[in-house]
């Protein structure tokens, strides 16, 4: 079995959606015992299914060093939150809607009394959400990528009351899972939305302004500077509606640079999203 050392033996998952269930996977992978805890019966139903098909995957792929049952043996989803009370690591992944994520965290700083919290928020301040926990020390981001069990990256978001030795700990455990940890102060876009959006608006103003063609730009990037995808060939498979949301709030957080360009706004408007509708910056 893999065991590491440095994750928790005990993890909690609140929320088994998309995020959830890729997070949960990569505990079990490292050997942890992991509560997931969902809504209603029906998805706690669907997240068990969603973790046991991530699993199922990974050993289709030959990514899994021990079986799949093995690793689901280790799973429990409920719809009970006083369960997570023996775990050492609850990660929140509930919709991104802060007031629901501040509630969800202080009823588990509630039953979870020796647990370190964790909220995998994609743009919500880390300091915002721990502002009704009695010990926002034991708080931090860590940010997931999507899909989890195929992205090499967290980052490990740091507030202005997460205490240093949490930093580490953190650190260690995204080592634990076989990911590389990157560390960001609690600020607007973290490290990757921030750097990621403002390449894809430049590479937007560029399209408007006929500087070339939508390939061209990528290439440019892909063969110019080894990114796997260009900037608007990532934007397509994000979701062109995703990255309208994060740049609007960029826009309001740090200032006009991050303004979305006019062809973005037109593109959303039209329904066109990227790879999920079939039509973005790309035909797919
Ligand atoms: N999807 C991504 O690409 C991505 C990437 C990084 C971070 N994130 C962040 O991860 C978090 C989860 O995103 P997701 O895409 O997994 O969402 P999702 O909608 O797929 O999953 C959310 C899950 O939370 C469950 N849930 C549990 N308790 C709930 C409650 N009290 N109220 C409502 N729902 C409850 C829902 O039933 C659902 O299964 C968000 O904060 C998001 O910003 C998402």
């Amino acid at each position: 079995m893999t065991r590491s050392d440095s994750a928790p033996s005990t993890v909690g998952v609140y929320g088994g959606g998309r995020m959830g269930a890729g997070i949960a996977h990569a505990f079990l992978l490292a050997g942890a015992t992991v509560w997931i805890v969902e809504i209603s019966d029906g998805a706690v139903r669907s997240a068990r299914e969603r973790v046991e098909r991530s699993v199922a995957y990974a050993e289709q792929r030959g990514k899994l060093p021990t079986p799949a049952a093995e690793l689901l043996s280790r799973l429990i989803v409920t719809t009970d939150h006083s369960q997570l009370q023996a775990c050492a690591l609850v990660i929140e992944a509930v919709p991104e809607d802060p007031d629901l994520k501040r509630r969800v965290l202080r009823d588990v700083e509630g039953v979870a009394t020796g647990a370190v919290l964790a909220t995998n928020t994609s743009s919500l301040s880390v300091d915002d959400l721990a502002r009704d926990l009695a010990r926002p020390e034991r708080f931090v981001g860590l940010h997931f990528f999507n899909p989890v069990p195929a992205s090499d990256l967290v980052e490990v978001v740091v507030g202005a009351e997460t205490s240093p030795d949490l930093v580490a700990d953190a650190q260690n455990w995204v080592t634990a899972l076989g990911k590389k940890a990157i560390t960001v102060s609690d600020s607007p876009g973290f490290a990757s939305s921030r750097l990621g959006v403002a390449l894809a608006l430049e590479a937007m103003r560029m399209l408007e302004e006929g500087v070339a063609s939508a390939d061209d730009i990528d290439t440019a990037m892909t063969l110019g500077y080894k990114h796997p995808l260009g900037p608007l060939k990532t934007t397509d498979v994000v979701g062109l509606d995703v990255r309208l949301a994060i740049a609007e709030h960029l826009a309001r957080e740090l200032g006009a640079r991050f303004e979305p360009p006019g062809i973005l706004r037109e593109l959303v408007a039209a329904g066109h999203l990227g790879r999920k509708t079939g039509k973005g910056f790309y035909n797919w």
